[in-house]
C-alpha cells in the first residue's frame, strides 16, 4: 500500500431473498435498487464490496403457488426465480451472487447449522399450538394480531397445533436486549431499534423450526429427523452465510465480519430477533447493521400480491427509463419511512430535477463549450470568487453526501447534490458566457467560466454513477471519459485537462408530458371551483417574468418581504407574504412570475407595485419560477 493511502474498507450487503410465489414488483425493486446504489457507491469509494441477492423458494406458500400453477415446485421455482434475475438484469443491478435456497450449497449449510445446534442442545422436540399466518409463514401471538387478524395480510390466521422441533430462542432474550442497547446502530433507523426493544419487553418464546412432512414436503429435511422439514425462515436467513461458503470459504472470512442487511419493516422480527439469536447459538459472529426501510404504498393501499393487488408500477421503467425510476424512488422515500408511489409524482420529478436541473445544465454546458470554445475545454485563468464558491460548495456537498450514505439516507444525499447543481445553474446565469463571448476583452474570463463548467461536468459524471448509472456514463462520454473517477479522487478541483474534446449528445432526459390520468377533467366544473373565465378576461392580467435584485424583511412583520425586482428596463418594489418560507438571500438573483398590473397597495408602510405568484398546499409554499431562462420583463401567458 502506498504511504498515506487509507486502508481499503470491506462492505457486504444483502437484500432479502424474495419469495417466488409472485413475480417482482415495485417493493422488491426498491430494496434491490437501494442495495445496488449503496454497493456502487462503496465500490466508487474504493471499498471491496460483495452484494448478495436471491430467492426464497421453500415453504407452504411456494408449494401452494406451484400447485395452483399446475407445476412441480422445482419447475415453478426455476421459472419465477429466473424472472427475478431477468428483472434485475433489466434494471442494471450489479449483484455479485444470486442465491437460491433450493441450491445444494445452501441446503448443506442449513443442515450443518441445524446439526450443530441440535448437538449443542439448542434444539428440542415439543408441541406448540397457536394462530398461524400462511402469508407470513409464521405463528403469531394473540397480542400481535389486529382484531384477530394478521397485521400484514389482514387475513384470519389458522390455528395450528403440531409436534415440532424448537430452537431455545428464549434463552437469548436478555443477551439480545443487551447487545441492542450496547450497539445503538445495530438496527437502524432508530424507530425500528425501538420497535424491536418494544417486542423484547414481552417474554420471548422458543422458535418452532420444523414442519412435519405429513403437512409439507417442500423444504430441507432436518438432519436428525427425516419426518420433518426445516421451517422456511430458519432456512432462508441462513442464505446470508451459505452464499459466502460458511464456515471455511474465503469469502466468508473476508466479508462476513462486515455484513449489513437491508430489509423492509415487514420482516423486522425474523431479522432482528430470530437471526441474531440463531447466530449467537451457532457461534457465528453477528452482522453489523440491520438497515430497515419503510413501505411503498400505491394509491393508499399496500403493494403485495398476497393482498390481491397486481402491481404494474415496475412497468414505468419501460416508459420513463431506468434512471428516472431509480432517481424517483431514491429521492422520494426518506429511508425508514413509508412513501407513496404515483406515476404523476415520478413525471414531476423527472421534469423538474432530471430534465430541467441536471439535463439542462449538461446540455447548456456542452452547447456553450461547442459554440464558444470550438468543443475544446479551454485553459482556466485565475479563479474569481464565483468559481471559489462552486469549488467550496463541492467540498461541502461531498461531505454531506458521504455522511448521508453512511446511514442509507439517499434522499439527503441527493438533495445535497441537487443543491450544488442549482448553484451551477445560477453560476451560468450570473456569468452569462454568451455575453462574455461577445466581448474579446473578456476572453480570459470566458475561458475560466467554461473550464469551471467542464470541471463540474466531470465531477457529476462520476458522483452520479451510483444513483443514475446510465446518465452518468452518458455525461462521461460527452467528456470523452470512460470509467468513473473514484470518490477520493473527485477533488481537488481542476482535474479535467485543458484540451479535452467535448461531444454533443442527445438530451439526457427529454421532458415528458404528464401522464394522461393527471390531465384535468375536460368541461365540468365542480360547484366549489371558481366560475369559468374567457380568454379575454385572462388577457387582462399582465403576467411577467421578474428578476429579484434585492430582498429584505419588512420591519415588524413576520410574513412580509420587500422585493426589488427588475421588469424589463424598469425596477419596482413589491411586497410578498413569503418571509416564513424563503430567506431573503435565497431569493436574490431568482426569476419569478409577477402580476405587473395589480393596482398598487401599501402594506406595513411599504408600497407594493405588483404581486409575486406562488402556489401553496398546507404549510408548503412554492414560488413560480422558470424552467428555462427568460429575460426579466418577458410576458407570461
Ligand atoms: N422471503 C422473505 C425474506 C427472507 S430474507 C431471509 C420475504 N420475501 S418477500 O418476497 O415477501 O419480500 C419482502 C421484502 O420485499 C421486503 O422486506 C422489502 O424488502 C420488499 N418489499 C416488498 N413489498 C414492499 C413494499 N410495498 N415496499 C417496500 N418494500 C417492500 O419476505
Amino acid at each position: 500500500m502506498a504511504p498515506g493511502t487509507p486502508p481499503r474498507r470491506v462492505f457486504y450487503l444483502t437484500t432479502p431473498i424474495y419469495y417466488v410465489n409472485a413475480t417482482p414488483h415495485l417493493g422488491h425493486a426498491y430494496s434491490t435498487i437501494v442495495a445496488d446504489t449503496m454497493c456502487r457507491y462503496r465500490r466508487l469509494a474504493g471499498d471491496e464490496v460483495f452484494f448478495l441477492t436471491g430467492t426464497d423458494e421453500h415453504g407452504d406458500k411456494i408449494a401452494q403457488a406451484a400447485a395452483k400453477a399446475g407445476e412441480t415446485p422445482q419447475g415453478y421455482t426455476d421459472r419465477i426465480s429466473a424472472t427475478f434475475r431477468a428483472q434485475w438484469g433489466a434494471l442494471g443491478i450489479t449483484y455479485d451472487d444470486f442465491i437460491r435456497t433450493t441450491e445444494p450449497r445452501h441446503a448443506g449449510v442449513v443442515q450443518a447449522v441445524l446439526k450443530r445446534l441440535h448437538d449443542a442442545g439448542e434444539i428440542y422436540f415439543g408441541e406448540y399450538g397457536g394462530p398461524y399466518c400462511y402469508g407470513c409463514e409464521r405463528f403469531y401471538t394473540e397480542k400481535e394480531l389486529v382484531d384477530g387478524r394478521c397485521p400484514q395480510h389482514g387475513t384470519e390466521p389458522t390455528f395450528l397445533k403440531e409436534p415440532n422441533y424448537f430452537f431455545r430462542m428464549s434463552r437469548y432474550q436478555e443477551w439480545l436486549v443487551g447487545h441492542i442497547e450496547a450497539n445503538p446502530d445495530f438496527i437502524r433507523p432508530e424507530r425500528y431499534r425501538n420497535e424491536v426493544l418494544g417486542m423484547l419487553r414481552d417474554p420471548l418464546q422458543d422458535l418452532s423450526i420444523s414442519r412435519p412432512k405429513t403437512r409439507l414436503q417442500w423444504g430441507i429435511p432436518l438432519p436428525f429427523d427425516q419426518n420433518f422439514v426445516t421451517y422456511v425462515w430458519f432456512d432462508a436467513l441462513l442464505n446470508y452465510v451459505s452464499a459466502l461458503g460458511w464456515p471455511d470459504g474465503p469469502r466468508f472470512q473476508t466479508f462476513w465480519p462486515y455484513a449489513q442487511h437491508l430489509i423492509a419493516k415487514d420482516i423486522l422480527k425474523p431479522h432482528a430477533i430470530y437471526w441474531p439469536t440463531m447466530l449467537k447459538a451457532a457461534g457465528i459472529p453477528l452482522y453489523r447493521h440491520l438497515n430497515v426501510h419503510g413501505y411503498w404504498t400505491l394509491a393508499g393501499g399496500k403493494i403485495s400480491k398476497s393482498v390481491g393487488k397486481v402491481v404494474e408500477a415496475l412497468k414505468v421503467t419501460e416508459t420513463y427509463g431506468r434512471d428516472a425510476f431509480r432517481y424517483f424512488v431514491l429521492r422520494e422515500m426518506p429511508f425508514g419511512l413509508d412513501a407513496s408511489f404515483s406515476e404523476e409524482a415520478l413525471v414531476e420529478r423527472l421534469n423538474a430535477d432530471l430534465a430541467n436541473d441536471l439535463g439542462n445544465f449538461v446540455s447548456r454546458t456542452v452547447a456553450m463549450l461547442t459554440s464558444f470554445a470550438r468543443g475544446v475545454v479551454p485553459e482556466a485563468g485565475p479563479l474569481g470568487p464565483a468559481e471559489t464558491a462552486i469549488e467550496d460548495g463541492l467540498t461541502r456537498m461531498l461531505r454531506t453526501v458521504h455522511a448521508a450514505m453512511e446511514e442509507f439516507a439517499f434522499q439527503r444525499a441527493l438533495v445535497a447534490v441537487w443543491e450544488w447543481i442549482a448553484a451551477l445553474n445560477r453560476y451560468v446565469d450570473a456569468q452569462a458566457p454568451w455575453a462574455l463571448a461577445k466581448d474579446p476583452a473578456q476572453a480570459g474570463r470566458l475561458a475560466t467560466v467554461l473550464y469551471t463548467l467542464a470541471e463540474a461536468l466531470r465531477v457529476l459524471g462520476s458522483l452520479l454513477d451510483p444513483f443514475l448509472p446510465d446518465s452518468a456514463a452518458a455525461i462521461r462520454r460527452q467528456l470523452g471519459l470512460g470509467g468513473a473517477t473514484r470518490l477520493p479522487d473527485l477533488e481537488p478541483w481542476g482535474r479535467v485537462a485543458a484540451g479535452t474534446r467535448v461531444e454533443k449528445a442527445a438530451a439526457l432526459f427529454p421532458r415528458v408530458e404528464a401522464p394522461r390520468a393527471a390531465a384535468p377533467a375536460p368541461r365540468a366544473r365542480s360547484e366549489a371551483a371558481p366560475p369559468w373565465i374567457t380568454i379575454e378576461e385572462f388577457r387582462r392580467l399582465d403576467l411577467r417574468v421578474a428578476e429579484v435584485l434585492e430582498a429584505e424583511p419588512v420591519p415588524k412583520s413576520k410574513k412580509l418581504l420587500k422585493l426589488t425586482v427588475k421588469l424589463g428596463d424598469e425596477t419596482r418594489t413589491l411586497v410578498a407574504g413569503i418571509a416564513e418560507h424563503y430567506r431573503p438571500e435565497a431569493l436574490r438573483g431568482r426569476k419569478v412570475v409577477v402580476v405587473a398590473n395589480l393596482e398598487p397597495a401599501t402594506l406595513m408602510g411599504v408600497e407594493s407595485n405588483g404581486m409575486v405568484l406562488a402556489g401553496s398546499e398546507g404549510d408548503t409554499l412554492a414560488l413560480l419560477t422558470l424552467d428555462r431562462d427568460l429575460p426579466p420583463g418577458a410576458k407570461v401567458r
